[in-house]
């Protein structure tokens, strides 16, 4: 290994919100997605050139963060975006929330699949629009689309379909065949697509390709609003740096209409981040990801021998695991765990109660005191008398 995902650097003091959460108490912190490691070598320096230079007057996207971008997308995803489609944001959430006002009125519906990141959920009840969901169904023994509930759920009134690829929590990176059909489906609707696919870069599975919607032909580019950001693959979360690229021009416009006046420009180490991790990252990006894969297999095996009631599923990519818990028969589950000194995120708060996601995009030893923890929190709840 080149670089180190071995050291556990202690983050008190900085206000991270993952570990902040637990301050004052023996809880690990394994819930909010972003990781432990620190950010690539050449993003470091990256930053601390732009500090060198000292003024930090207001910022437009520059030419080297552009160009970088435009030739990541061509690089990696084989997607030829133009200069004039990217729309800079201080982050994704925010772009769920103004795209929900964009492209729909009040009343009106927008659509996406449970389990899901809960931004997916709040951004649409937050404007007074009309939320929607629909489960995913478990097909041979992995989550995907229920064709039918969907096609029952959307109405005249549905205007938003939002796609979550790779699926956080539940690991998918969908197959292309999968995606035309969604790209069928928003059209066959006239539906708005919003694909957020920040987690394309963060591909587990050996063989898994991440397909962007805009490659799925004119008609669907003409709909959609793809949503990317450097932040979760190179931890930079914090820089509040993500991009849109919306291809069409009216979509486009309606965005920054609603955009205008509420949303802040990127700060200038977003942009020289962003630059930075896409032009000199990949080197690390590929040693992330063994790490990553070590890790996610080592928790897999563990779960399955010493947590035998706990059901996991197959993580296909992103560092998140999803955990079906319902079986310890707990009434709260985070809390449990949380007694045994490990913090995890709540299912219900992605619609799906009963389960648990772990984030193991951590050093390999701070993932095994993890798993002493999980099996302590595992052993109390089985010795529990049912109620
Ligand atoms: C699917 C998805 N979208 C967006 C985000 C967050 O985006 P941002 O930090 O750019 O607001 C996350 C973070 O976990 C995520 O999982």
């Amino acid at each position: 290994m080149t670089f180190d995902f071995d050291s556990q650097i202690d983050r008190t003091n900085t206000g991270s919100l993952k570990w902040d959460k637990y301050r004052d108490r023996d809880v690990l912190p394994f819930w909010v997605a972003d990781m432990d490691f620190k950010s690539p070598p050449a993003v470091l320096d990256a930053l601390h050139q732009r500090v060198d230079h000292g003024v930090f007057g207001y910022t437009l996207a520059t030419d080297e963060a552009v160009e970088a971008v435009l030739s990541y997308l061509e690089r990696v995803h084989g997607l030829q975006a133009e200069k004039e489609w990217l729309v800079w944001m201080p982050g994704l959430v925010p772009a769920l929330n103004v795209s929900a006002a964009a492209y729909t009125k009040e009343g009106e519906e927008i659509l996406t699949c449970t389990p899901v990141y809960p931004p997916f959920l709040s951004a649409p009840v937050w404007r007074d629009r009309v939320l929607k969901t629909v489960d995913l169904k478990i097909e041979s023994g992995r989550y995907t689309f229920d064709w039918e509930a969907l096609e029952e759920a959307v109405t005249p009134s549905t205007r938003v379909f939002i796609l979550c690829n790779p699926h956080n929590p539940v690991g998918r990176v969908y197959t292309r065949e999968e995606l035309e059909k969604v790209a069928e489906f928003c059209e066959r609707h006239d539906l708005v697509l919003l694909s957020d696919e920040i987690h394309c870069d963060l591909l587990l599975e050996q063989g898994a390709k991440h397909t962007p919607m805009l490659k799925l032909g004119e008609e669907t580019a003409k709909r959609t609003v793809a949503m990317y950001a450097p932040s979760k693959t190179y931890n930079l979360p914090g820089l509040a740096c993500a991009f849109l690229v919306v291809p069409d021009a009216g979509i486009r416009n309606r965005y920054k209409l609603c955009a205008r006046g509420y949303i802040t420009e990127v700060n200038s180490f977003g942009y020289t981040g962003c630059a930075a991790a896409y032009n000199h990252g990949e080197p690390w990006r590929q040693e992330l990801l063994q790490v990553l894969r070590n890790n996610r297999d080592r928790l897999y095996s563990f779960v399955r021998q010493m947590l035998p009631e706990v059901k996991m599923y197959p993580m296909e990519a992103t560092y998140l695991a999803w955990m079906d818990v319902r079986a310890l028969g707990l009434d709260n589950p985070v809390a449990h765990f949380e007694q045994y000194g490990i913090g995890l995120s709540n299912g219900a708060d992605f619609r799906a109660p009963g389960f648990l996601r772990f984030n193991f995009g951590c050093p390999p030893a701070m993932m095994e005191e993890g798993l002493t923890r999980l099996k302590a929190a595992y052993d109390a709840a089985i010795a529990q008398p049912v109620s």
